[in-house]
């Protein structure tokens, strides 16, 4: 897998072996975002079952499960190792199939959601819900390409989205290499943004949604949606089903990662904080279901009130 890490300044690539090399890729970003890392953990399930039997089946399961929180992904790909585990499958090829499915679920997002986007749009997004974070193409990210794809012409501003910078690291290598037009801002500066009318759509990806339409994601995204509702520009949420979580009733029950301190403190070797100031860093936020205006799935777009659209598109109504 791509060292997420290093971008933009190096391309190199991490080999995994075992579950372990995959579930420290994992706890340390080499991989990130909410589809990746469930394919990548059901390719980590893939790599030990080779060599293991159905006890330490089950203790890798444990181990790639216990490197993330927040996202839902992870786990729903993991339930889904052990349910073709225990009914004898090939757990390979399940693994190959959950990553094809991934990608062809993001262009059916992508295809949804390009209506969302003006012939003449600027997209503000925030974190990184492209490529890297899925097995391809992405979520948001599909968004975009699926309406620059049908001819539209789309300006991109991309929120750096401290502290560990995958918009402006990670979006904007993405988006560049597309060949589409990308602004990166910090993130303070989404609202003048959105106040001087250069925004017409926001939108991001999602690491687990409750049955109540409340959205968990990247830090910071809940502050670009009370701006949105602020200044009157739809917020949009793009993310395959299995972000959808809908035994967690609100979002209150989602669970959220609080990441080392370090992240925040220092910048590489530089230190950016004095010694004895206190850091909060939480990798996620919750965005109340009542800021977004639709949650784009590769089922279609799902529409307030939440509860009952997403329970359609999850029970497999279009
Ligand atoms: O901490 P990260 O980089 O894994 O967080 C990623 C995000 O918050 C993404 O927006 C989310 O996973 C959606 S990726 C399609």
């Amino acid at each position: 897998m791509i060292d997420q890490r290093k971008l933009p300044s190096k391309e190199v690539y991490v080999r995994c072996r075992t579950a372990k090399d995959v579930a420290r890729a994992i706890r340390t970003m080499v991989i990130r975002g909410a589809p990746a890392i469930g394919v990548a953990a059901a390719m980590g399930v893939a790599l030990d079952v080779r060599r293991s039997r159905a006890t330490e089946f089950y203790r890798t399961c444990d181990l790639l499960a216990a490197t993330r929180p927040t996202a839902v992904n992870l786990f729903w790909a993991i339930e889904r190792m052990k349910r073709v585990f225990a009914g004898g499958a090939l757990i390979d090829a399940e693994a190959v199939r959950l990553h094809d499915e991934d990608v062809a679920n993001c262009r059916a997002i992508g295809r949804h959601g390009a209506g969302v986007v003006p012939a003449e749009a600027r997209v503000l997004t925030h974190c990184n819900a492209g490529a890297l974070a899925t097995g391809r193409y992405g979520s948001a990210l599909g968004v975009i390409r699926a309406a620059v794809e049908a001819g539209k012409r789309v300006a991109v501003y991309a929120d750096e989205t401290r502290p560990f910078l995958q918009g402006a690291r990670l979006t904007a290598w993405e988006l560049v290499r597309d060949g589409i037009d990308t602004t990166v801002i910090t993130d303070g500066m989404a609202g003048s943004l959105m106040r001087a009318g250069m925004v017409d759509v926001v939108v991001v990806g999602a690491d687990r949604i409750a049955a109540n339409g409340d959205v968990a994601n990247k830090i910071g995204t809940y502050t670009v949606a009370v701006l949105a509702r602020e200044h009157g520009v739809p917020f949009y949420v793009a993310a395959p089903l299995s972000t959808i979580d809908l035994s967690t009733p609100d979002g209150s029950g989602i669970p959220i990662e609080e990441r080392d301190a370090k992240e925040m403190t220092y910048m590489g070797a530089s230190q950016l904080v004095p010694e004895g100031a206190a850091v909060w860093n939480p990798a996620f936020d919750v965005t109340p279901a009542s800021f977004v205006a639709g949650i784009i799935t590769e089922r279609g777009i799902c529409r307030p009130p939440f509860a009952e659209s997403l329970k359609h598109v999850c029970d497999g109504n279009q």
